[in-house]
């Protein structure tokens, strides 16, 4: 039996990274067979290219240059690691999809859609089955911001910076409502895997 493709998009600490470890935790713990993973990586080679991506050099590249790789890792994760668990029957959860390259590198880059949109057609690069979209208001995702363990301030320049992206996101799933469902990603950690189940339950195995 194929199993289900389901990506987590949002904007900067929106929870993402924490409830796709606690929904995979629980999934597992129902016996249901799950692999977590993240773009870009989530293979050997992909996670060469994210190496490459996080480089300042590579922050200094054309946008354009930065889409090409994160569709290099995107193919290579797929074909590796996220296809092969499918074929097993695996639920794959993945943190971030094609969503963060529609907002980071179009909406915010400068590269067109349909550029990206494309590059997905020629490489074949499948739609995720369901897409959990983080959404919560720009103070709250601040105040988690700023109790990060790092300790990094936050300044007016960061608050803006996070406000276009999470506008970039509501646009972004304006323009694609394919396999959409919305999070409430303001509520508490164990609220949001209890919905995100409720969801992966309604949706069917
Ligand atoms: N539901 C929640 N309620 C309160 N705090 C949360 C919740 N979910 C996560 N946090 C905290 O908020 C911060 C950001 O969470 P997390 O790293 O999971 O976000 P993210 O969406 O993965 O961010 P990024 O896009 O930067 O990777 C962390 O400090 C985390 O502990
Ligand atoms: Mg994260």
């Amino acid at each position: 039996m194929a199993g289900r493709f389901v990506v987590f998009e949002g904007p900067d600490g929106s929870g993402k990274s924490t409830a796709l470890a606690a929904v995979a935790e629980r999934l597992r713990g129902r016996g249901e067979p799950v692999l977590a993973t993240r773009e870009p990586g989530g293979s050997e080679a992909a996670e060469v290219l994210r190496t490459a991506l996080l480089t300042p050099a590579l922050g200094r590249a054309p946008v354009a240059s930065q889409l090409l790789l994160i569709t290099a890792a995107r193919l290579a994760h797929l074909e590796q690691t996220v296809r092969p668990a499918l074929r097993e029957g695996c639920t794959v959860l993945c943190d971030r999809y094609v969503d963060s390259s529609h907002v980071y590198q179009c909406s915010l880059g400068g590269v067109s859609h349909e550029a990206l949109e494309a590059l997905n057609a020629q490489w074949e690069i499948p739609p995720a089955d369901l897409r959990l979209y983080f959404e919560l208001p720009a103070e709250v995702a601040l105040a988690r911001l700023e109790s990060r363990p790092d300790g990094n301030r936050m300044d007016a320049a960061d608050a803006t910076a996070w406000t276009r992206v999470a506008r970039a996101y509501a646009e972004q799933m304006r323009r694609n409502p394919r396999g959409l469902r919305r999070v409430d990603a303001s509520l508490d950690p164990q609220a949001v895997v209890a919905r995100i189940l409720e969801i992966l339950d309604d949706e069917g195995a």
